[in-house]
């Protein structure tokens, strides 16, 4: 019984290992509305559902208009479960994210109380262009 437990885990981190091979991971930041003036659009509205993202994924601006499908995958502080378990949402880069931030995204509040406690204030997530 042991010995099948023991192959269950494995098998299991083995599949975690393939399916997570496929997504980025980064931690994830939210700011409050309004969401505009932004780097890429000015006073353009974009709706609720954006991000600003740091040097990594900012490109100097190509990456203005594409979207992310983001999903929460742990804590990076003390909040012991802040992720919605199977949430995700898709956001519209709008914005660039400065060297400071901690995140390489930086959710609308909108998009981050989507897939987690806005309490916890910072999460590990995983996007995936979507
Ligand atoms: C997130 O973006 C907002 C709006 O551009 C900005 O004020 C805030 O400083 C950013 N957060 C971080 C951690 O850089
Ligand atoms: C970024 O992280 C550093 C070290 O982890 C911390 O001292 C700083 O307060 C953080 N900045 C923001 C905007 O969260």
């Amino acid at each position: 019984m042991r010995i099948q437990m023991q192959i269950f885990m494995i098998l299991g981190i083995a599949l975690c290992l393939i399916s997570a091979a496929h997504a980025d991971q980064a931690n994830a930041v939210y700011y409050n509305p309004p969401y505009t003036p932004s780097a890429c659009y000015q006073n353009q509205d974009r709706g609720n559902m954006v991000t600003g993202v740091s040097d990594a994924l900012w490109n100097g601006g190509a990456a203005c208009g594409k979207q992310y499908r983001v999903r929460c995958i742990g804590a990076t502080n003390t909040a012991p479960h802040p992720c919605h378990d199977g949430a995700s949402v898709v956001v519209t880069v709008v914005d660039y994210c400065r060297p400071q931030c901690n995140g390489t995204l930086n959710l609308s509040k909108d998009a981050f109380a989507v897939i987690a406690d806005t309490d916890a204030g910072n999460v590990k997530v995983e996007f995936n262009q979507a």
